[in-house]
């Protein structure tokens, strides 16, 4: 404040018929700058506090996600990372599809998945939730973003629904599982995430806090 209430105070101050116009010119321009000067001075940290936020959230601050208007089947994709997140309700059907994929796929127990400990998320459903199904959209081949392929028969004639990759044919299922014949050598991974209420789902950090500066190997 100082500096900015001193610009006003230091020209209404001035006995201008003491000097000349050219001086009195000087004065004003110079406190004009020195009035800019201090406006800047003082805005200079909070445009920085703004950058600060922004990059923290680019480098994985966590993201709250409502998920209240999302229908049965429906798919949508969140930001984190500026990497796209997959939030997938999914249907009772498509669930039971699960425990049948298990012979056609590479890694069906998640062994080498890509998640924030072992045993964070297990078994068919890898989720907190067996029906809202959260993953990192992006293929463990060479990071395209797979297609939501839900339709069974869409892809081959015994696709049951899932994940189709469009640059080179990796399949997943609908828990991101990648089914042998694909070029993608590891399941999808499940960033680190947890339930804030039934509807509000909070995606870069897990409940306890932990696992804020998580990467899956693949990034
Ligand atoms: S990047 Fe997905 S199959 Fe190659």
């Amino acid at each position: 404040m100082a500096k900015n209430d001193a610009t006003p105070v230091a020209i209404d101050s001035i006995d201008t018929t003491a000097i000349d116009q050219n001086r009195r010119r000087f004065l004003i321009a110079t406190a004009t700058v020195v009035g800019a000067t201090g406006i800047a001075a003082w805005a200079i940290p909070f445009i920085k506090s703004m950058e600060a936020d922004k990059a923290v959230a680019a480098e994985g601050a966590p993201v709250d996600v409502d998920v209240s208007k999302l229908e049965p089947g429906q798919l949508i994709t969140a930001q984190w990372r500026h990497r796209p997140i997959w939030i997938l309700h999914r249907q009772k059907w498509m669930l039971d599809t699960l425990p049948k994929n298990k012979p056609r796929l590479k890694d069906p127990n998640s062994t080498a998945a890509q998640q924030p400990d072992k045993n964070f998320i297990n078994g068919d459903y890898r989720a907190l939730r067996k029906d809202i199904f959260v993953a990192v959209a992006i293929c463990t081949h060479l990071q395209c973003v797979p297609n939501y392929a839900p339709k069974p028969k869409s892809v081959n004639s015994w696709w049951p629904g899932g994940f189709h990759c469009p640059c080179h044919g990796s399949m997943y299922d609908f828990s991101a599982r990648v089914f042998d014949g694909s070029p993608a050598p590891l399941n999808i991974p499940i960033p680190p995430y947890y339930w804030k209420k039934d509807t509000l789902v909070r995606i870069g950090e897990t409940k306890d806090g932990k696992y804020q500066n998580w990467v899956p190997s693949i990034w």
